[in-house]
């Protein structure tokens, strides 16, 4: 087998990245390890930033995003008797969209098969060479796939980052959780409400106009079957104020209840010769702020250019400054979302929490503070 591009993993990074390659004439192909039906039903964040609407739009995977997704001016901050929105729409002229990733998935999988991209489901085996990766097919035969550039989006378990010789690995690890719920409820606000309780942080997000989707700060560690449906119910309503100035959380069935670590993680280079990082293989957020997906959007962006560039006319300028213009941006979402975990999520120290209060405060009620926490969160333009 021959191709340009081997792309390693099929989650939004390496679909996407097929996909901007075939629009610039470049040829990929995707192998995974998991089942089309796994990839496509795991459940994840659910918000894009400006600039990933723009693009998925501009490269012709817009028009379900633009009819099931909902276009949200801002975010919702609170803690206990405060809640205030922050408009990102007057404070910085960008909006963001509640579209889950699965959504995204799905629209990226039926782009790529009306496009007869060849993609390999349930390979085991991956090893990567310099021009090369084999594997063992679903069917047990083991293949070579020959290549000029091999992509590793295969997350943070895949092996492509491990091919990166003497990398340096920066972590920090939270000591909390979310427990995080779906349920078959309307959602009980319009917007995102992210909330400071001395009981841990909250978070009420949603899926559609029927489905809710909220979290709760539980000690990492926690098992999910520890917290009933009542318990959880509860809890949310506490820590979301219900009864505050008539606002209700109304409880409804829940369908899926799962526990997310939460850690920040980033290696550095982001580039071995011919093998390049994208997406969670070579960073990992915690979820607040909702930057995995984006950040994966932004470096298939960056990459597909660089690529393009090296394999359609030889330029390598791009490619050769890949993983520093990835990480600039990769560095700004890391530093928001440690900001906005530590600046929300209760440790248990009354000291940490006046300064959190006072931040909270700050960040809600002066344009200065608002406006640095609307351009974060709806996003930087690609490329910055
Ligand atoms: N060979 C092939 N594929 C592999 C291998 C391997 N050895 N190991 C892992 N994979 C696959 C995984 O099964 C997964 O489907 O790589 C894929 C990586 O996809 P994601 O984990 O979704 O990562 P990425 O595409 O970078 O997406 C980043 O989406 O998943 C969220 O939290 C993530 O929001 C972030 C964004
Ligand atoms: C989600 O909807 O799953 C979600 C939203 C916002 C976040 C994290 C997760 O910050």
């Amino acid at each position: 087998m021959r191709t340009q591009v081997a792309i390693i993993g099929a989650g939004p990074a390496g679909l996407l990245l097929s996909h901007l390659l075939a629009r610039g004439g470049v040829s990929s192909v995707v192998l995974e390890t998991r089942s089309e039906e796994y990839v496509g039903a795991r459940i994840r964040a659910g918000i894009l930033e400006h600039s990933s609407v723009e693009l998925l739009t501009s490269v012709g995977l817009g028009s379900r995003l633009r009819s099931l997704g909902e276009q949200h001016r801002g975010i919702y901050l609170q803690w206990p008797g405060s809640r205030h929105h922050v408009d990102f729409m007057s404070l910085t002229g960008r909006s963001v969209w509640v579209y889950g990733q699965t959504e995204v998935q799905k629209d990226l999988v039926a782009a790529r098969s009306a496009d007869g991209q060849e993609i390999h489901y349930s390979v085991s085996g991956v090893v990567i060479g310099d021009d090369f990766v084999k594997f063992t097919d679903s069917s047990g035969s083991v293949r070579q796939l020959d290549c000029d550039v091999i992509a590793g989006c295969d997350g943070s378990f895949g092996p492509s980052r491990h091919a990166i010789p003497s990398p340096q690995v920066y972590e920090k690890v939270y000591p909390y959780s979310w427990l995080g719920i779906l349920a078959d409820v309307a959602p009980s606000t319009d917007e995102l409400i992210y909330a400071w309780h001395p009981n841990g942080f909250a978070l009420h997000s949603m899926r559609s106009a029927t489905v809710s989707r909220l979290y709760l700060q539980v000690p990492a560690g926690t098992d999910p079957s520890s917290w009933s449906d009542d318990r959880i119910w509860d809890e949310l309503a506490a820590r979301l104020g219900h009864g505050q100035n008539g606002w209700k959380l109304t409880p409804g069935p829940i369908t899926d209840k799962s526990v997310l670590p939460m850690r920040s993680h980033v290696q550095t280079p982001m580039r071995h010769r011919n093998l390049f990082l994208a997406g969670d293989a070579a960073h990992i957020v915690p979820p607040t702020g909702a930057k995995g997906l984006n950040l994966a959007i932004a470096d298939v962006a960056l990459l597909s250019r660089a690529l393009i560039a090296r394999i359609v006319s030889g330029d390598t300028t791009l490619a050769d400054s890949y993983s520093d213009d990835a990480l600039r941006r990769v560095w700004r979402c890391t530093h928001f979302s440690w900001w906005m975990t530590t600046m929300m999520h209760a440790s248990g120290d009354p000291f940490d929490a006046q300064l959190q209060l006072s931040q909270l405060r700050w960040v809600a009620t002066s344009e200065a503070g608002a406006t640095g926490l609307a351009e974060n969160y709806a996003g930087l333009p690609i490329g910055f």
